[in-house]
């Protein structure tokens, strides 16, 4: 920040927005139609992924004074590691397409190796997942696993995660099949499942033995059988399963009812993902931030990992002082991805850090204890 203010009174400028509207709206001319729509888009009229970012103007923060913060601290411990920070990079299909030389997942895994914000790859990336986890460097980093229907497949998949060094195996639970999403299926996004993208599908062995030719002579049929393996229906004795192929945490992602919390953990999940996919997959829900609480309670010591309409620093804020243990951003290092490759990606994660930092500063409140101390207010129900 103070590097920012600095060179603002030199006269320069920063090189990429500090605020997610310019961020946004940069983005989207970068990315073009197609890629926006992808992005940016949502299930129906995008009502509540719209109410996942606005839904944090309704909840505030008090601030303390005659607390000593000079130093902050924004550590966290989650599946026995130490984190500097409480951000992580969620997981983004097709990620890869954000940047020109259609490596975005490399991008985003060199922007964790910098700023220390670990990334969750996507089952959906187009560079392999082991040259991902090489590129993320010392920074650990998390294997997001769509299940395919295919057990052998799916075992190949979490086996190569393991091996490679990933440290938690995030199970999404939301998207066994795609949900309605009007600004898609207007605009036909499938030709951008073109040329060389999901390429950690087309280059697991078990994936390229279900094939008759492999994907690089006949990628119709790679394609065709992508769609045909994807997607399987879980239910909670699969995490018996997934525990019995793999020593790695695994994670829950899509939780948002407290009963769910509660049945995951009891199912054996090292951690509950409170997520609603970014208002992806189901229209007429309500905001993500709005259930957190009631989640965290029903997780009881189980570590809760959220996201859905992390805009800012202190939207992150807010989700820790409601318990979270960390948070993930969606959306928005994408957007940087495609402004500016790794670098883009981690300026938006610095400048989220920072905002985060000084939120605590200026609030008193110096540990990521005391922000859940703090907590937060529903301003709207105020009397
Ligand atoms: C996603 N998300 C997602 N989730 C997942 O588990 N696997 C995936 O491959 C993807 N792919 C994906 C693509 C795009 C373009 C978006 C925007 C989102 C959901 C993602 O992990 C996260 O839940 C949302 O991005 C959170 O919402 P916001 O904060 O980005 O609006």
């Amino acid at each position: 920040q103070n590097e920012i203010y600095n060179a603002g009174l030199k006269g320069h400028l920063p090189h990429f927005p500090v605020d997610f509207a310019t961020l946004e709206a940069r983005a989207h001319e970068a990315l073009g139609p197609m890629l926006t729509n992808y992005v940016a888009g949502g299930c129906g009229d995008e009502h509540t992924q719209d109410m996942n970012a606005s839904a944090f103007h309704h909840w505030g923060m008090i601030p303390r004074m005659m607390v000593d913060c000079t130093e902050r601290d924004l550590s966290i411990e989650l599946f026995g590691q130490q984190f500097d920070n409480p951000l992580f990079m969620a997981p983004i299909g097709l990620n890869g397409e954000a940047t020109q030389d259609r490596h975005g997942d490399m991008a985003a895994a060199r922007a964790s190796a910098l700023t220390g914000v670990p990334f969750c790859a996507s089952t959906l990336g187009n560079d392999p997942l082991e040259d991902v986890k090489k590129a993320c460097g010392d920074t650990p980093a998390f294997f997001q696993l769509y299940t395919p229907r295919n057990r052998e497949f799916a075992e190949s998949l979490i086996k190569r995660a393991e091996n490679a060094g990933y440290s938690a195996l995030v199970v999404t639970l939301d998207t066994w099949v795609t949900g309605w999403r009007p600004r898609d299926l207007n605009a036909s996004n499938f030709p951008q499942l073109r040329g060389k993208v999901l390429q950690n599908y087309f280059q697991d062995p078990v994936f390229r033995s279900l094939l008759d030719k492999p994907p690089e002579e006949d990628m119709e049929a790679a394609i065709m059988m992508f769609a045909g393996v994807f997607g399987q229906v879980l239910t909670w004795d699969d995490v018996k399963w997934f525990k019995s192929v793999t020593d790695m945490p695994i994670v829950l992602k899509g939780i948002c009812h407290p009963d769910d919390a509660r049945r995951a953990v009891d199912s054996g999940a090292d951690a509950v993902y409170c997520s609603n996919h970014g208002g992806r997959q189901a229209n007429g829900g309500i905001a993500t931030i709005d259930l957190l609480e009631d989640v965290v309670k029903a997780a009881g010591d189980v570590p809760v990992m959220f996201d859905s309409g992390i805009r800012s620093g202190s939207d992150a804020v807010k989700a820790l002082a409601m318990g979270a243990r960390s948070v993930g951003v969606g959306r928005p290092y994408t957007y940087g991805l495609a402004l500016g490759g790794a670098e883009g990606a981690a300026w938006v994660l610095r400048s989220m850090l920072a905002e985060a930092d000084l939120l605590m500063a200026v609030n008193g409140y110096p540990t990521l204890e005391d922000v859940r101390i703090a907590g937060v207010q529903r301003t709207d129900l105020a009397v």
